[in-house]
């Protein structure tokens, strides 16, 4: 398995770093068989699989309980888990306590945070309890509300300007990675070439250290909105969808199941049944 060594390694190297997410057994398993260097556990499971309209209800509890079995499928795989909505903002000694069972009862390598500011003293003591974190800046959908939606951050010079600062105090305080989420590309050049961590974009252009994308949008599976950043690697929507009708179809003609699909008696017994 990768370690945080190793990706500091890839960038140096400029090797590109893969990032996907995954919220369940069999698509943690299509990752790792894949390649795919890190594996995000996050919380647009709540939006992607749960069918809630935005991140904030999502619970611990339910990090937890995707997160177990992405574990299960990625033996192998660097996995980071999302720490939800209003789980890491109260008290320090809480969002440890919270960062520790998260870490215990998943098996995951490393947890997210959004945000700088307040958030920063939880990197650094989430780090110093031993747990690698992986920050995230630029659109923050934890904070859609406040940021007035799903938009583009850091265009303005003293928008960028504060997020290079940023970008640099999650560094200090021992972030392993930065996900750069929305912003211009131009700034996610900037941002990677003052980091000795790397980044991961996602809708932040190809001078990323690293690409993030959500796996039931790039393999364009569900009903949801997809972002303008998205590319469609597949199209698991179209397959599900002609394989149910064609399954619906088939048991009204009764031409499913057949006789293939189908256990049958020996014709002595059926004999000794009807006499
Ligand atoms: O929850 C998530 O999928 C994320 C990525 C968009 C980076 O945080
Ligand atoms: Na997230």
């Amino acid at each position: 398995m990768k370690t945080t060594a190793d990706f500091l390694k890839m960038k140096a190297a400029g090797e590109k770093i893969v990032m996907l997410t995954a919220y369940d057994y069999p698509a943690a398993r299509f990752a790792e068989d894949a390649g795919v260097d890190m594996i995000l556990v996050g919380d647009s499971l709540g939006m992607v699989v749960l069918g809630y309209s935005s991140t904030m209800p999502v619970t611990v509890a339910d990090m937890v309980h995707h997160a177990k079995a992405v574990r299960r499928g990625a033996k192998d795989t660097f996995i980071v888990v999302d720490m939800p909505f209003g789980s890491y903002h109260g008290d320090s000694n809480e969002t440890l306590k919270t960062a520790v069972q998260m870490m215990q009862e998943t098996g995951a390598d490393a947890l997210k945070l959004e945000g700088a500011g307040e958030v920063i003293p939880m990197i650094r003591k989430l780090v110093a309890a031993g747990i690698p974190v992986v920050a995230h800046l630029g659109l923050l959908p934890q904070s859609a509300g406040v940021l007035g939606g799903y938009k583009v951050q850091g265009k303005t010079a003293e928008q960028a300007e504060r997020l290079l600062a940023e970008a640099k105090q999650c560094e200090e305080a021992g972030a392993c990675a930065v996900v750069l989420e929305c912003i211009p590309h131009q700034l996610t050049a900037m941002v990677s070439a003052r980091l000795t961590i790397p980044t991961i974009g996602i809708g932040a252009g190809v001078e990323a250290d690293g690409q993030v994308l959500v796996y039931h949008d790039m393999l364009g599976y569900g009903s949801h909105h997809v972002p303008k950043f998205v590319e469609r690697f597949g199209d698991m929507g179209t397959a599900a969808r002609s394989g149910i009708a064609r399954y619906v179809a088939d048991v009204k003609a009764q031409t499913f199941p057949a006789l293939q699909h189908s256990f049958t008696m020996k014709e002595e017994t059926l004999e000794q049944l009807y006499g």
